[in-house]
This record gives structure tokens, sequence and C-alpha cells, in this order.
């Protein structure tokens, strides 16, 4: 091994320069890193011009961030990257329900409603009962599970993108399961909306002859005690954009049932049961 840089040998030598009392996970998380670095590098033959141009877009991607915006978890959403770390990370037998990506628009605090509440607080879009259990996988409801749930309005904005437009908590609540597990909310038929494109991610999608939407879905984080938290959400099945959300959030296990309800109290009802792991962690 060579303690000088060559071409050939850039790897090893990089990654020979590390301590010997440093981490241990950081150590090899970091020599993974700079070997798949550097081999993207020599396939690609990296030109210099290139670099310059990643270094600046990285360096923009950091600029642009700020308390309300994170855009380098933009740039991990629209390369696949959020999804393949929480799949590995969140692997569930059959039947469990499954995870998808988390997105930048969750509020801590929402406040919690009766079961049964209606969350759109605007009036506006097509209203929807959500209705369902959560269960565990033999069945058995879950008591005391919080359901915690968000979406955009009907003009496709969440209520912290447009405040003083809407109203504070506008389509967005926390729902306490009972004995019987099930849980039930009004809110609208959610509809697709482009995520924020007017930074780098969105001209990098852009010179990708990428399109910025999400398919219409409704945000579901659901905890209980003794269960693996689930962070999903479900999806309207007639939208366009399931087959190229951006963010690669769709699975075929979260389109939810739509249906037309005629002469109801809401113009649609979507069922979908919430089915939870147990946390072997948890005491
Ligand atoms: C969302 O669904 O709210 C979202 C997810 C990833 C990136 C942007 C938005
Ligand atoms: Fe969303």
């Amino acid at each position: 091994m060579n303690a000088y840089f060559t071409e050939e040998g850039s790897v090893e030598t990089v990654n020979a320069r590390v301590g010997p009392n440093v981490n241990p996970r950081l150590a090899s998380v970091m020599a993974a890193l700079v070997k798949h670095l550097h081999a993207f590098a020599k396939e690609v033959q990296l030109t210099q011009e290139e670099w310059e141009i990643g270094i600046d877009f990285l360096t923009e991607t950091g600029q642009i961030c700020s308390p309300e915006r994170q855009e380098f978890i933009l740039l991990s959403d629209t390369l696949g990257f959020s999804m393949l770390v929480d799949a590995i990370n969140n692997r569930r037998p059959e039947g469990a329900t499954e995870n998808t990506v988390f997105g930048p628009f969750h509020v801590d605090g929402a406040p919690e409603r009766p079961m049964g509440a209606n969350i759109t607080l605007d009036g506006k879009g097509e209203s929807c009962l959500f209705e369902g259990r959560v269960i565990d996988l033999d069945g058995n409801p879950v008591e005391g599970a919080r359901v915690d749930v968000w979406s955009d309005n009907a003009d496709g904005f969440y209520d912290v993108q447009q405040p003083g437009i809407q109203p504070k908590w506008n389509n967005r609540g926390i729902f306490v399961t009972g004995p019987d597990g099930r849980y039930s909310f009004v809110g609208i038929k959610p509809v697709s909306y482009p995520i924020p494109d007017d930074g780098p991610v969105g001209q990098m999608l852009g010179h990708l002859g990428r399109h910025p939407f999400r398919p219409a879905h409704m945000h579901y984080l659901v905890t209980a005690p003794g269960f693996q938290k689930v962070v999903t959400h479900t999806f309207v099945g007639d939208d366009s954009y399931l087959d190229s959300d951006t963010v690669f959030g769709v699975k075929r296990t979260l389109v939810a049932p739509f249906d037309r309800v005629k002469g109801g109290a809401t113009r649609w009802r979507s069922p979908f049961d919430f089915i939870l792991v147990p946390d072997e962690g948890a005491q």
C-alpha cells in the first residue's frame, strides 16, 4: 500500500489514513463511502468541470436550507435514497402495513380530535370519510394507537406552506383508538401536488426530464405502545402520477380504495386497516 496518492490505489491510500482509536462503525461506513465514491468517479471518468458543477450543486443545496426547508432530504427523496434507507430499516412480515417516505410537512403537536371529527378547516375539496382499524398481525384490535394524519388541501398545498391563507392545523389531526381499535375522520380526497421545485433539486429534476409531482395521498404516523411505528400514506388509486411519484413513495399495498358514496354525509369513503408489528425492543 502506497502512502502517496495514485489513481489505482486511491481508495486504499485514503482509508489507510484513518486513526487507530476510531469508532469502528464510523470507520467502516466511511471506508465504504470512499470506495464507492472513488468507483463512481472512475466509472464515469468524471471531468474537472463536472466535479465543479457537482460542488456548486451541493453548495446551493446547503444554502437554500433553513429551519423550514431541508433541500438535502428532498435530494435524498428524489434520488430514491430515502425510500431505500427506509426499506432497509423497516423490513416487515407479509401482511404488515408498509412504510413510505415521511416528507417535510409533518408538524408535531397536531390537535387530538374526537373520533369521526372533520379535519378540513378551510371547507375546500371533496369530503372523504377515512376509516378502519388498527390491528396486530393476528387481527386483534390495538387500543391506544395514535393515528396522526395530514394531507394537502384541495389546492395542493399543506397548511404550513400557506400560513395566513389556510387555517392552522388545516387537514391535520390525531385520533386515538379505543378498545375496538377503530379510527375514523373526515378529510378531503387528497389531490396530487408538486414537491417544492424552486431550488436546486427542482432544477435537477428539470435537467433529467423528470416532473416534480407526487400522486394524491393521505399521510399517517401510527404509533402504539409495544408496536413498531408506522410512517406511511394511503394513495388514491386513480391518480395519474402513481407510476411516476417523484420521490418513489408508492407501494402496491398502500393504494387504498376511494369509493364514491351516493347520498351519504361525505362524497367519498376510503377504508384502510393498519396492521402493526410488535416492537421486539420494547419492554
Ligand atoms: C410529502 O408527501 O409530503 C413529501 C414527501 C417527500 C418530499 C416532499 C413532500
Ligand atoms: Fe405529502
